[in-house]
């Protein structure tokens, strides 16, 4: 009896991991046990082997910028690089819903750019949705994307394209802060996204908007009572250097890993241990 129900478990958890994730599916996971899963992945290699692994959303995050371009922060970042890594992304991926951030500047001026560059970044990269930082000021400009059939993933909290505004990536929300979130949160749904991401903002708080929302909230830096988790993907990894706010949990250490592999590679040719005979052809 042990046997069969082990099996059925089994073949309903393969099942979760190999439906193709849409943003209906996302949606319902409001409230459930099931929590949301999403990374962040630039690279179709990447993206396959989460997806095969089940995860439910992957982000191209404007974190590209940071993570693999070398800009400081995002607001370098461009529509183009934006595209190009999500078509990748795309490439790699069966399963997951792939969801493309709107970089800086490429919604803010109003509500026909976002239209436009919405458009056209869903056109060509073939991602299901995009993601766009901004609370009460972002209402209409979601409304009008919603409005049009493209899927909106909302961000409020620490919003790294404020920067300068923000003065530094702070935890948002703290003491009498909070309002002010709440009323982002309620606006981003009420204009119609299908989700929101909660980022840097007390634990009480975030539990308090997800049991207020009917959309799934998705944290990040935002403890455990949300209905989703985001993670950087390179964070997660041990990728990103001496970067290491407190939210981050970091699985591997994989710089150490690569640095390993590099420091042998060089070390063998120099003392012509490689190639050998095994690795030549005759
Ligand atoms: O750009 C990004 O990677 C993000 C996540 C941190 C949510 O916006």
């Amino acid at each position: 009896m042990n046997g069969l129900l082990n099996c059925v478990q089994e073949v309903f958890l393969l099942r979760g991991k190999m439906e193709k994730k849409t943003v209906p599916i996302i949606r319902e996971r409001k409230g459930s046990d099931d929590k949301i899963t999403m990374l962040t992945a630039y690279d179709a290699i990447f993206a396959g082997i989460m997806d095969e692994e089940g995860i439910d959303i992957i982000l191209v995050g404007d974190s590209v910028g940071t993570t693999l371009l070398g800009y400081p922060n995002t607001i370098p970042v461009t529509i183009e690089e934006m595209i190009h890594h999500t078509k990748a992304v795309v490439r790699g991926t069966k399963n997951a819903l792939v969801v493309i951030d709107m970089p800086f500047m490429s919604y803010q001026e109003g509500i026909e750019q976002a239209r436009r560059n919405a458009g056209r970044m869903m056109k060509q990269s073939l991602a299901g949705a995009v993601k766009l930082e901004g609370g009460r000021n972002m209402k209409d400009t979601i409304k009008a994307l919603v409005d049009i059939d493209i899927p909106v993933m909302g961000h409020v909290g620490l919003t790294p394209q404020s920067i300068h505004r923000m003065g530094g990536y702070k935890v948002q929300g703290k003491g009498k802060d909070a309002e002010r979130l709440i009323q982002d949160a309620l606006a981003v749904e009420e204009a119609g996204a299908f989700s929101v991401v909660l980022e840097c903002v007390p634990r009480e708080l975030a539990k308090e908007i997800t049991g207020m929302l009917k959309i799934p909230t998705i944290g990040i830096g935002a403890g455990p009572d949300c209905d989703g988790q985001v993670l950087v993907i390179y964070d997660l990894l041990g990728l990103s250097g001496e970067f290491r706010p407190k939210f981050v949990k970091r699985y591997l250490d994989m710089k150490e890993e690569i640095a390993k592999g590099v420091r042998l590679y060089i070390d063998e040719v120099k003392k012509g241990i490689f190639p050998d005979d095994n690795h030549s052809f005759h």
